[in-house]
């Protein structure tokens, strides 16, 4: 039986081989957590080694990866975006009446994709000019892709979630529920925003991703880069941006670094950069 050291040791390897998330020297107690919630929601009957072999072989891969995610989000998170897709990106396509295609890299839960959805709907409102718009949303843990295309959320009145802008009665449907705390309730998603965002999976440590060159006219990464080593960021940036259009905007979320993209983009706000040419 291996000692906790080296089991630990060969979470990490695991994790890292499956993903490529680089887990911090400091993350003992939670890896113990999550191994035994693995085995439990699991159900595996033999001991954590072996459900590690198992793993390996491709039995509970998914559930591993799924356990080690950090799902962390919000709506509207760094809102100045969201700001800048409505007052900047969004006019030059409801001018020209192209379709815009976007891609949300890390949806989680699916708050971002949904806030860039609602972001459309509300800049198509001010410029009363239709805007049509596609997201395709992606993450690697399947169960966030599940929660996300089901659409319910938790909302409490008193948070600051969402800027002033948006008002999420326009947005949300109400749903009741008596179980939650007196002052959070259920919503859901409205149609007009689910069927903008198309949700599928996808590994940014991949070495391809599935979709055209050149494609996106808009990229968010953010809050997901941070996981990876600084080789692998600087990959997974060059990838993604491989499938954004010249003249094209990447969004990062604010600790994030652009690495070698940033002799190829002209950056316009905090995180916020134009593609500007190809990288090769
Ligand atoms: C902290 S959340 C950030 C969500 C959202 N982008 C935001 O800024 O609020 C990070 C997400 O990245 C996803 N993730 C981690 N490694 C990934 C990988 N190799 N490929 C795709 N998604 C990954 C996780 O599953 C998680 O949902």
């Amino acid at each position: 039986m291996l000692d906790n050291n080296a089991l630990h040791e060969k979470v990490k390897s695991l994790l890292y081989s499956l993903t490529g998330i680089t887990l911090a020297e400091n993350k003992d107690i939670m890896i113990a957590n999550r191994l035994h919630k693995l085995k439990r929601d699991t159900k595996y009957s033999g001991d954590i080694d072996e459900l590690l072999v198992a793993i390996e072989n491709g039995t509970h891969t998914m559930e591993f990866i799924n356990s080690f995610t950090t799902n962390k989000t919000h709506f509207f998170r760094e809102d100045f975006h969201f700001t800048d897709l409505k007052d900047r990106v969004l006019p030059e396509f409801a001018k020209s009446g192209q379709n815009i295609k976007m891609y949300c890299s890390a949806s989680s839960t699916g708050e971002e994709p949904y806030s860039m959805a609602m972001t459309v709907l509300e800049a198509q409102e001010e410029l009363n000019k239709k805007i049509n718009a596609s997201i395709l949303a992606t993450d690697i843990d399947t169960n966030v892709l599940q929660y996300a295309a089901n659409g319910v959320y938790r909302y409490s009145k008193s948070s600051k979630e969402f800027p002033d802008w948006i008002k999420p009665q326009k947005y949300f449907k109400k749903r009741v529920n008596k179980t939650l705390a007196s002052e959070e309730i259920l919503i859901k998603v409205k149609p007009e925003l689910q069927k903008m965002v198309k949700y599928q999976v996808n590994n940014l440590n991949d070495t391809s991703y599935p979709f055209e060159k050149n494609h996106f006219d808009v990229v968010f990464c953010r809050n997901v880069l941070i996981y990876f080593s600084a080789e692998d960021q600087n990959k997974i940036l060059r990838r993604l941006f491989s499938h954004l259009k010249i003249g094209g905007t990447l969004y990062l979320g604010h600790s994030e670094n652009p690495h070698d993209l940033i002799n190829y983009v002209k950056r316009i706000g905090q995180n916020i950069f134009i593609k500007t040419k190809e990288l090769h």
